[in-house]
């Protein structure tokens, strides 16, 4: 696995993926370049930096799987690079956290659909969580769907408690959401 600050090149796949995951209630390409400029953002993705890498999750994935990677690399040249590798560069997550003053904010999650259940979206929590702690926050706050059993297990699994309920929070189906919270400190 290997988390790193995302870029701009990667915004495609991350869009595509949040679209994905989320539906109708996916951050709008607007309000994440948004997110992306605002003070105390800090946005990860996980990332498969080569070609090779991209082939075997093909391999493992589904057709629309890799009807996505396609879709977002339809030329060589348009593939998104990966710093350190010099290839291109699948993402397989991504996560975005703002940090202001003492309360930090959960403001996206999200892997892959055949990548799941492999320990990514830990990894990037972990990382969200060590940089809030960095910028002093004292408590992370976020909202997860009430029926979200993956989200929530994975939160609870890593100290977040369920501190309130807000009806009607996801515009797509009117769900509701648990917001929970996580000291720092
Ligand atoms: C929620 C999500 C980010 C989890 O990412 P992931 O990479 O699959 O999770 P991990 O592999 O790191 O799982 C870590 C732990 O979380 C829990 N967990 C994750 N997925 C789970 C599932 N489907 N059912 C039950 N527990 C689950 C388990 O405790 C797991 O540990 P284990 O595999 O050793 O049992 C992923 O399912 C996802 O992208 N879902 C769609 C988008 C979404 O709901 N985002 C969160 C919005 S609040």
């Amino acid at each position: 696995m290997t988390v790193r600050p995302l870029t701009l090149e990667d915004m495609p796949q991350v869009m595509e993926l949040e679209r994905d995951l989320f539906g109708a209630d996916a951050w709008s390409e607007r309000a994440m370049r948004d997110y992306l400029g605002a003070s105390g953002s800090y946005f990860v993705v996980d990332a498969v930096g080569s070609v090779d890498a991209v082939g075997s999750v093909d391999a493992v994935g589904t057709a629309h799987t890799a009807g996505l990677v396609d879709a977002v690399c339809p030329v060589d040249a348009a593939l998104p690079r990966d710093d350190h590798a010099g290839t291109p560069a699948l993402v397989t997550g991504y996560g975005g956290i703002q940090c202001l003053y003492s309360t930090a904010e959960v403001i996206t999650l999200g892997v892959r659909r055949n990548q799941q259940r492999s320990g990514i979206g830990q990894s990037l929590m972990n990382h969200l969580l060590d940089h809030a702690r960095e910028t002093g926050a004292d408590e992370v706050l976020l909202e997860v769907a009430t029926t979200n059993r993956a989200a929530l297990t994975l939160y609870e699994s890593l100290g977040f408690h369920r501190i309130g309920l807000r009806r009607g929070y996801y515009q797509g189906d009117g769900g509701d959401a648990f917001t929970m919270q996580r000291s720092l400190t």
